[in-house]
């Protein structure tokens, strides 16, 4: 054991570990500026990404999972033409995938069609997103970013939901845009840290990043752990953080200035999951968390 630690140790600092595998998804569609910027940023730090999102904006869906149909009139902003397949790919980039349903339908396929394809067995990891626009609060039952999330973390793979307040429904193509590059090293730099030990994140929970407008001088977010809706008089304990075991909202965090909520969600009922979920995403983050200001 102590031989295959250190052969492992050596190989990685001659050249890198083997890479993580990452199945990427959106309900803004495969052809969104945000997913591509996070995918070309999330491929540049080493992850293995491929993307199967659905062929057109898909939002609202939450967890619905239908069946794949031909794309009747083609892919959202010309991405493929019309009366293509169900499910297709970029033929110069196969790593660019689409599938013509949901976002929780494609993510599945994903995992569990392309993820054997590109990595020989499930993915290490899911990251949905970022969304363009918010998911805070009651709005994440209804969040295809969190829906298609929920599929891996119903599946037991770590899933990472990121959705930005900034930006509009735009195609890859208008790259760069003043929000995607944001969102995509900002998200791409938390993978990396949740990604620096196992587990990934708290196996059957999803782990929810909503970053605030970044495109008015916010460019560095700092993270605030949260919950999903309000706590109850009968609701149980959050983690203990900032010294009290009632975090925030979601709605509290983006409210307060220049601060991403962190919230880690329960996929059956996409709201707040235990704090023993919480306490492991407390641990991984660790300094990258912060208390919001208090109220005066
Ligand atoms: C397909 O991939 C090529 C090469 O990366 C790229 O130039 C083209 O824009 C992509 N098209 C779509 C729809 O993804
Ligand atoms: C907390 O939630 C996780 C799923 O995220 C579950 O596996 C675990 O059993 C729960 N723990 C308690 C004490 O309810």
């Amino acid at each position: 054991m102590r031989g295959i630690t250190f052969f492992v140790a050596a190989a990685g600092a001659a050249s890198s570990v083997a890479a993580i595998n990452v199945i990427m998804s959106n309900d803004d569609g495969w052809a969104s500026c945000n997913i591509r910027a996070s995918f070309d940023e999330l491929r540049r730090a080493g992850f293995n990404a491929v993307i199967s999102s659905p062929a057109v904006g898909r939002s609202g869906a939450g967890s619905l999972d239908l069946p794949a149909v031909p794309v009747l009139t083609g892919c959202e902003w010309d991405s493929c033409p019309a009366l293509s397949p169900a499910i297709g790919f970029n033929a110069s980039n196969p790593r660019l995938n689409y599938v013509n349903s949901m976002p929780a339908t494609s993510a599945k396929y994903g995992i569990e069609t392309l993820a054997p394809k590109f990595f020989g067995g499930p993915p290490d990891l899911v990251v949905t997103g970022p969304n363009i626009g918010s998911n805070l609060g009651l709005v994440n039952q209804i969040s295809g970013t969190i829906g298609s999330a929920s599929v891996a973390a119903n599946k037991g793979i770590p899933a990472l939901a990121f959705s930005g307040a900034s930006g509009d429904q735009i195609s890859y193509t208008e790259l760069p845009t003043a929000w995607s590059d944001v969102y995509a090293r900002l998200a791409t730099r938390f993978t990396l840290i949740m990604t620096a030990s196992k587990p990934y994140g708290p196996i059957g929970s999803v782990v929810s990043v909503n970053y605030p407008k970044v495109d008015g001088g916010c460019t560095s977010p700092k993270y605030v752990l949260s919950r999903v809706l309000p706590a109850g008089f009968l609701s149980d304990a959050d983690v203990t953080t900032c010294g009290s075991d009632r975090l925030p909202t979601e709605s509290d965090v983006i409210a307060a200035g220049c601060y991403a909520s962190v919230s880690v969600i329960d996929p059956s009922t996409k709201t707040t999951a235990n704090a023993t979920a919480q306490a492991l995403v407390k641990a991984k983050l660790g300094h990258l968390l912060t208390c919001l200001p208090t109220k005066a």
